[in-house]
């Protein structure tokens, strides 16, 4: 199968009479990457995917592969796979020729179709289902022949827009995994869209976290986790705690800020925050430290979850927010009134995110 090829958008935009599904956007995916864009509903993902595939053409902007400019070239034209959100399989050709619609749509000859329907299928771990009706398939089965459908053309770039998001957990889990391994396989550019942080981190090398038609941040897992550019992304990735409340000074890259009903917390300055009034203290569930009472917040034990591992635990401050900890589950639960505290080097001061109205934030 051909290695990947780079995918670069210049200034791409798109919008739909008034509504701008994407504004404009420049972003370069390398050749053999794994790239997810992560975001809610609505923020503009699949009209990234589609102006990539060329299923809808950019209001402006150019799309280039490999350097070369393929804007106004025809979808088919462009050696793209696409694996859409529903699967979009024919329901009524057989698993065989769903796989073989592309081929024959590019005239290959039926020897060769049928040679490579059957390493598709291989990929894929469907050998021998190939006459198989799609209606006698599981959604699992039926993501994987999306799945070949897509890889059997030996694309340049492979684009999946939240296959997963019909199969349960285990199943999820399972896939993703092989949708990894094939990657690591064939190092084929991939772009992935999803909505699912932990799919997200499970599979990818970057993660563009998408918001109202923007990329907000683009980075690695770990950058956008301990490093997030403002409270959306740091809610949009990883369990949080946000405590929201007004800048008081910057100075040496630690901040303070002035938290109603709680007081001054203080934490490392996110860039860009001199000037600002309306920020967030960024407290990883894991940072917290919940002690029995002495110094520190005041709190109360609202609820304990076991999670085998680890336990979370609900506390309520004293201003009646609610902070979620999790700690080692053999710590125990301590009785009675509590504290809670923090190392403020792990705290980060954010700019706060303000909703945008076209916004459906995901759960
Ligand atoms: N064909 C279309 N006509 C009108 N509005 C559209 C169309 N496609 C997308 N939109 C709007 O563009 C925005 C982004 O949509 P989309 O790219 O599908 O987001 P996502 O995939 O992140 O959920 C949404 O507000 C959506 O309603
Ligand atoms: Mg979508």
């Amino acid at each position: 199968m051909s290695a990947g090829r780079s995918v670069a958008f210049a200034g791409i935009a798109r919008s739909f009479g008034a509504v701008q599904a994407l504004r404009p956007t420049d972003l370069a995916v390398a050749a053999g990457e794994f790239l997810t864009l992560l975001g809610p509903s609505g923020s503009g993902k699949t009209t990234l995917l589609n102006i990539a595939a060329g299923y809808i053409a950019p209001s402006a902007g150019r799309v280039l592969i490999d350097g070369r400019d393929v804007t106004a070239l025809p979808a088919r034209q462009r050696n793209i796979g696409m694996v859409f959100q529903n699967y979009a399989l024919f329901p009524h050709l057989t698993v065989a020729g769903n796989v073989a619609y592309g081929l024959k749509a590019r005239g290959r000859p039926a020897d060769e179709i049928a040679r490579r329907i059957g390493d598709a299928l291989a990929l894929v771990q469907l050998d021998g289902l190939g006459e198989r009706a799609i209606s006698a398939l599981s959604g699992g089965q039926q993501q994987r022949v999306a799945l070949a459908r897509a890889l059997v053309i030996e694309p340049d770039v492979l684009l999946m827009d939240e296959p997963l998001g019909a199969l349960d957990r285990q199943l999820r889990k399972h896939v993703q995994l092989e949708i990894r391994r094939l990657h690591r396989e064939h190092g084929r550019t991939t772009i992935y869209v999803t909505h699912d942080q932990e799919e997200a981190l499970v599979m990818s090398d970057r993660i563009g976290v998408m918001r109202d038609g923007r990329i907000a941040q683009l980075g690695t897992a770990r950058e956008l986790y301990e490093n997030p550019i403002d409270s959306f992304v740091a809610s949009f990735l990883g369990e949080s705690n946000l405590l929201d409340g007004r800048l008081i000074s910057v100075n040496h890259g630690r901040a303070r800020l002035d938290v109603p009903g709680l007081g001054v917390v203080e934490g490392v300055a996110a860039d860009g925050l001199e000037g600002m009034s309306d920020v967030a203290a960024l407290v990883r569930p894991e940072d917290v430290a919940v002690e029995p009472a002495r110094g520190g917040w005041p709190a109360r034990i609202e609820e304990v979850v076991y999670l085998g591992d680890l336990t979370a635990l609900k506390v309520r401050l004293a201003n009646g927010q609610d902070i979620w900890c999790r700690r080692h589950a053999r710590l125990g639960v301590p009785a009675g009134a509590v504290t809670i505290g923090w190392e403020a080097a792990a705290i980060r001061i954010l700019p706060r995110s303000q909703p945008t109205k076209t916004e459906e934030r995901t759960p």
